[in-house]
């Protein structure tokens, strides 16, 4: 495990998605967003009318679904029960529920044994909210990733999604199971002062120190 793995952790917008991405096609890693299997299953409960507040309902949902994870040009790909949800998991719905269904510790424990199985397939950089603390601790790369809120919001806007960042990172951090929380030997890039390029170098260097 402990050099093939890169944990990117941090709040929602704070560049998670576009740093792994960039650090996948750099350094031909597997790309791994932790955060669409949490969507996932979130959005088989919504679609399956079950309350999303409700712990029991919640994992005898997730005992009947099917959960496929792999990986297609690099990039992580889940399918539940045969079917890629595609843009719905960035649904409005989707948004306000998915903080809720993910601090189910059942549902945690079956997507941290998912994720970790993306190791069988290759080296990664994963992103989410434990993967530094819960996810791979033993790995020495981790990274935190941070920006003001008010430059989260905004990139958000840019992207079209209008929930509530607030919200949703007060919910991950005041979590009982894997709160978001920088982890043992992260180091914490702050990107509200960078550009993507230069947010990109910054991270290169905090690995090279890591490694
Ligand atoms: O990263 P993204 O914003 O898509 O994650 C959506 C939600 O999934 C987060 O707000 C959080 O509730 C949950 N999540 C998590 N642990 C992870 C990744 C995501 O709890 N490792």
């Amino acid at each position: 495990i402990l050099h093939r793995a890169i944990a990117i952790d941090g709040p929602a917008a704070s560049g998670k998605s576009t740093l792994s991405r960039l650090l996948s096609q750099r350094l031909n890693l597997i790309m791994v967003n932790s955060g669409a299997m949490y969507r996932a299953v979130t959005w088989k409960v919504l679609q399956r009318g079950i309350d999303p507040n409700d712990r029991e309902a919640v994992v005898q949902a997730l005992r009947e679904m099917e959960l496929e994870c792999g990986v297609a040009d690099l990039v992580s790909t889940i399918k539940v029960d045969g079917i890629d949800p595609g843009d719905e998991l960035r649904s409005e719905s989707v948004n306000s529920h998915v903080s809720a269904v993910s601090a189910v510790p059942e549902v945690r424990e079956c997507l941290v044994s998912l994720q970790r199985d993306y190791l069988k397939l290759g080296d990664v950089v994963m992103e989410g909210r434990d993967i530094g603390s819960v996810v791979f601790p033993e790995t020495p790369f981790k990274i935190y990733m941070d920006a003001d809120p008010s430059v989260r919001e905004a990139r958000r806007e840019v992207v079209g999604e209008v929930d509530s960042v607030a919200a949703r990172d007060r919910a991950d951090s005041g979590r009982a199971t894997a709160p978001l929380k920088i982890a043992e030997g992260a180091c914490v890039l702050d990107t509200s002062g960078h550009t993507i390029e230069s947010g990109v170098e910054a991270a290169i260097e905090i690995l090279r120190g890591q490694g």
